[in-house]
């Protein structure tokens, strides 16, 4: 029997507020694992007032008491990590102890940045509008057989695989990419330099986490990006370049199915995006410019303004699909607060054939129309709002009716940023999740 393991998955294009309600749900378990994904994420969870982002770290690590793994289905910068621990220390936060990332991790190196920004130069107007994480190359090198893991930088041979392995690559690098080219030896040296301070935290995640399922731990799988930036089922070639939908739990920490007990879907009330690719719902000039403002729609990681939208409901349907998606936490409901109206997108109109499936042919795509649904909005605030029964009326209806277009439950629904504004239903499948014990680690 396993204990009641749960994974909290984006169901748009990225920052639906994962970061908070991952937070939020943390209390009720003893581990919180990444399983894709790297420092292209950015997880913003405030707790009285106090801001943290988390890129790389599992947003668990401000509980004391929860261990964080990062599985091999992650790619791992060791700079960015260890600055990551630091600014954390720095914080009040201490990971040490309670942090582990897997030995199969595949490594970012220096130059994949670079990779990436030439190959998104040469892309011109079909440029996928990525972080310059070095998020793609790395998994590019992994996929192509010639990644280095985690465990890797601890091989001291200056022969053997390692340095091998940076040679290849940087050679081939340095014909592919133009400017200076790249010393390997001083790459390898700099990489070799980086294993001390990784070497205790590096274990297999699998076998942690099969240990902890047997002594009853719970797990919080921890997903970053969303659906629709999911390397197969998002909106390629516009997304990212691994599986943050569910298979990537699995395939991510070294987990069976049996072990994901349930899974959550997060979900702005509206629609947001970073980078290029389609958009269906996007509100261009003034009216995406007013929700932006008020969802302070900056990009967590980049700074960069997200593109705004309203709620697509072929979206959230596609989502609940490919996740298996059991319910949905609701974010940032209060954004909406004060809006005459608001639509809700039900479909597409493409040409003479109403699309309600999200269609393969993203240019395709581009021709068409969102068909809408009109709702009245609501005068009164929703901001801070922690019973749904105190919600204006209109908002409770616009929360059912986005249940109905889903046949999916709202079980969360968030009205601020802070851990503290949030709604959890009574009854709902969540306060089950919540109540379950986890034993203390
Ligand atoms: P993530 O990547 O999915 O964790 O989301 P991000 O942290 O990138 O972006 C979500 C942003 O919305 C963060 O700045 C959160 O603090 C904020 N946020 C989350 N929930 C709410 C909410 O219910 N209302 C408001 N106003 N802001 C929220
Ligand atoms: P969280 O976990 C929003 C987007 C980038 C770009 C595309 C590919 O905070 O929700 P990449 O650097 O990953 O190769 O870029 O994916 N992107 C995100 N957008 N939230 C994220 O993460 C994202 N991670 C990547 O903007 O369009
Ligand atoms: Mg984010």
């Amino acid at each position: 029997m396993y204990p009641l393991n749960v994974a909290v998955i984006g169901a748009q294009w990225g920052d639906e507020g994962k970061g908070k309600i991952i937070d939020l749900l943390t209390p009720a378990f003893a581990i919180v694992a990444r399983y894709q994904g790297g420092h292209n994420a950015g997880h913003t969870v405030f707790v009285n007032g106090r801001k943290f982002v988390l890129h790389l770290i599992p947003s668990g690590i401000l509980h004391p008491d929860v261990t964080c793994v990062i599985g091999n289905g992650v790619v791992v910068d060791p700079e960015a990590l260890f600055k990551e621990l630091d600014q954390l220390r720095a914080e009040g936060i201490e990971p040490e102890g309670r942090f582990f990332v897997s030995d199969r991790a595949h490594v970012i190196l220096p130059y994949h940045r670079d990779v990436e920004v030439t190959s998104e130069a040469a892309r011109g107007t079909r440029r996928i509008g990525t972080t310059s994480r070095g998020i793609g190359p790395s998994y590019e090198d992994k996929i192509g057989r010639r990644g280095v893991r985690v465990r890797d930088l601890g091989d001291r041979d200056p022969d053997g695989v390692l340095a091998q392995t940076i040679r290849a690559n940087v050679e081939a690098r340095n014909q592919a990419v133009g400017g200076a080219p790249v010393d390997w030896q001083s790459m390898h040296a700099s990489l070799m330099a980086q294993w001390p301070r990784l070497e205790p935290l590096v274990t297999d995640v699998s076998i942690f986490l099969d240990e902890a399922g047997r002594n009853g731990r719970r797990v919080l799988y921890e997903g970053a990006q969303g659906t629709m930036l999911d390397i197969d089922h998002g909106t390629y070639p516009f997304v990212s370049a691994s599986n943050g939908t569910i298979g990537g739990v699995c395939t991510g920490l070294g987990v069976g199915a049996r072990s994901i007990g349930g899974v959550l879907g997060v979900i702005k009330a509206y629609t947001t995006r970073v980078g290029e690719g389609p958009l269906p719902t996007e509100l261009k000039g003034d009216d995406g410019d007013a929700l932006r403002e008020s969802g302070q729609e900056y990009g967590a990681s980049t700074g960069r303004p997200r593109r705004c939208g309203w709620y697509d409901a072929v979206v959230a349907r596609y989502a609940v699909r490919v996740n298996g998606l059991q319910a949905f936490a609701l974010t940032k409901l209060d954004v909406l607060d004060g809006l005459p109206e608001i639509q809700i997108c039900t479909g597409y109109q493409c040409g003479d054939e109403l699309v309600t499936e999200f269609p393969f042919d993203t240019e395709r795509l581009a021709t068409c129309v969102p068909v809408y649904e009109t709702l009245p909005g609501w005068d009164a605030t929703t901001a801070g709002v922690r019973r749904f029964d105190d919600l204006p009326v209109r908002a409770r209806e616009y929360v059912a009716r986005l249940e109905a277009l889903t046949d999916t439950p709202v079980v969360i629904v968030s009205t601020g940023s802070d851990r503290a504004d949030t709604i959890v239903r009574e009854g709902s499948l969540v306060a089950e999740w919540l109540l379950a014990p986890s034993p203390s680690p």
